[in-house]
């Protein structure tokens, strides 16, 4: 039976009765409107902890205003009895004013790692994160916690976040989940037209290519990151409202541009369909040249 927490107090006494000396406390946070990528972070965690609980929370610090905090998909009926038919032991799932009662003044602050990539387009949007993160980390006390490597500048904050305040528990980023045509799941698409989410498809082909450019020898970044653009480009340009946000390798410990191609880069991709937003990534590990033969 799957217990539903929905105030702070709640949670914290189950935390307190439940939490075993030997077993760990496993927390999943989410934002609900579960899909097969939320499935996999809730199944690991069952996997390895002794209890799992796991956060439903649309979290408004994290969108700025004009974004769709109010039109994000919420079905908490679906997730809930998704949580249970996973053995899911208890889901927090507080309101907004449980969580902000008034008067925040504290924020998590992420630097320069909240101005790449996604944060270039939605400023202040990863502090968000980080401080609901903070305040799930301070109420749960997870000894591990899980996210998805789809939201990759997501997992690499939290886990500096975890390492630069000391905090004691671990962090396991899972592997992307992807649909049959490889589009990662997402909540947002299924806001999608039938056209966008056949035009979808472009952003993980896109990583595949500069992946296969990279692979058979492409050292250059401007010209990787030019065959991505142009292959996103051809495939939405007649998509009424669609955009390229960004399409670029960057160093996947700082999210900076790349000088050169070598070791692991981060391939990243961001694309709008009108108002929805859809990201995705590739790690692509580049193997040491050989050493030329005397
Ligand atoms: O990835 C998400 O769903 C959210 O950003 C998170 C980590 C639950 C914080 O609100």
């Amino acid at each position: 039976m799957t217990v539903v927490l929905r105030t702070i107090p709640e949670a914290r006494r189950w935390v307190r009765t439940e939490r075993t000396s030997s077993g760990a406390l496993g927390l999943v946070p989410t934002m609900g409107s579960f899909h097969e990528g939320h499935l996999s972070l809730i199944r690991r965690a069952r996997q390895i902890c002794d209890r799992t609980i796991v956060s439903i929370f649309v979290n408004p610090l994290q969108f700025a205003p004009g974004e769709d905090y109010e039109s994000y998909p919420r079905d908490f009926d679906r997730d809930l009895s998704l949580a249970t038919q996973e053995g899911v032991d208890a889901v927090f799932h507080p309101e907004a004013g449980e969580m902000y009662p008034s008067g925040l003044v504290t924020s998590v602050g992420v630097g320069k790692l909240g101005e790449a990539l996604c944060g270039a387009s939605r400023p202040g949007h990863f502090q968000g994160v980080a401080t609901v993160v903070a305040k799930l980390f301070h109420i749960v006390q997870p000894d591990r916690a899980f996210f998805g490597q789809k939201d990759a500048q997501q997992a690499l904050i939290i886990r500096t976040m975890v390492l630069n305040l000391n905090w004691p528990l671990q962090i396991e980023v899972c592997p992307t989940v992807r649909e049959p045509d490889g589009v990662a799941y997402s909540s947002r698409n299924r806001r999608l037209s039938a056209e966008e989410r056949s035009r979808a498809t472009v952003l993980y082909r896109s990583l595949r290519l500069a992946e296969s450019l990279i692979q058979s020898g492409e050292r250059n970044v401007a010209c990787v990151e030019q065959q991505m653009q142009k292959q996103i480009q051809k495939m939405i340009h007649a998509v009424p409202g669609a955009e390229i946000d960004y399409a670029r390798l960057v160093d996947p410990a700082t999210l900076g541009g790349l000088q050169q191609i070598r070791g692991e880069v981060l391939a990243a991709v961001a694309v709008r369909f009108g108002k929805t937003r859809l990201i995705d990534n590739l790690s692509i590990k580049i193997a040491p040249e050989r050493q030329a033969r005397g």
